[in-house]
């Protein structure tokens, strides 16, 4: 079965351990992941994805030394301003999640470049999430959703509008091993299927996505009904 217009979404993780076992500095595993993620763009939309939210760079990361977080910061602008023409030409809209008051000021201009750049591009949308936490961007839209002069307003999805409108998560992927959130997409992701692989970042193929898609379409979504097949119900009362 082919499916269609799916949102997957990627924690693009391993990419330290993938340069370590190769006796390589962390951040030529940071250069291996941003090719990952070239790869993973194009093949996306021949997988039936329309959404594709890569998480780049989390809340948490500013933990790292800062020396590597200046080189991740220096690669997310790298990749913008690289990927730009490229994305242009294959209809990929690129638009950035997450917080943008804390990212270097030639950060946020290819941001905001690659954004205008790509803005009218519709077969696949890239969303990469940089500075992002899932409970800061629920924090925050349940303080915008205090503006609102009735709380019965607030439905879910008003709440949902207010999160920044984007489709409910199908598939989630995590590479590297890890099997957790890490404060990814928690409320996208309420009823998302959950792909764990081995596979560091940098390793990851077109392959593995296919592979991960395959999975998702063998899988009974339920969202908390029991499956019935109606004929069976027909059967039933027929008698
Ligand atoms: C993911 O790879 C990239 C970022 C978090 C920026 P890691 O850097 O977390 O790689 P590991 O988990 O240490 O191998
Ligand atoms: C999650 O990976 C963030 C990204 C992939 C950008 P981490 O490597 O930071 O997550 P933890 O620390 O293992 O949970
Ligand atoms: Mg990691």
């Amino acid at each position: 079965m082919t499916q269609s217009n799916l949102h997957v979404a990627i924690i693009m993780d391993g990419n330290g351990r993938w340069a370590t076992a190769r006796g390589l500095p962390r951040a030529a595993g940071h250069q291996s992941g941003a090719e990952a993620l070239r790869r993973i763009v194009e093949a996306a939309p021949a997988c039936g994805v329309d959404i594709l939210t890569v998480y780049a760079f989390s809340s948490d990361n500013w933990k790292r030394p800062p020396l590597e977080v200046e080189t991740l910061m220096a690669l997310l602008a790298w990749y913008l301003e690289n990927e730009t023409s490229r994305c242009l030409a294959n209809g990929v809209r690129m638009t950035i999640i997450g917080r943008r008051d804390r990212l270097p000021d030639s950060l946020v201009e290819r941001i905001d470049a690659a954004e205008r750049a790509t803005r009218a591009c519709a077969r696949l949308e890239l969303r990469i999430a940089i500075d992002y936490s899932a409970r800061d961007e629920i924090l925050s839209a349940s303080r915008r959703a205090t503006h609102l002069a009735d709380a019965e307003q607030l439905t879910r999805q008003r709440f949902e509008e207010l999160l920044g409108e984007t489709r409910p998560v199908d598939v989630l992927i995590r590479t590297g091993g890890e099997q957790r959130l890490s404060d990814f997409l928690l409320w996208e992701c309420a009823y998302a299927e959950l792909v764990f692989t081995n596979r560091m970042w940098p390793d990851f193929q077109p392959a593995d996505l296919a592979h991960a898609v395959r999975e998702f379409a063998h899988r009974e979504r339920r969202y908390g009904a029991v499956p019935q097949p109606p004929e069976v119900v027909h059967d039933h009362w027929l008698r």
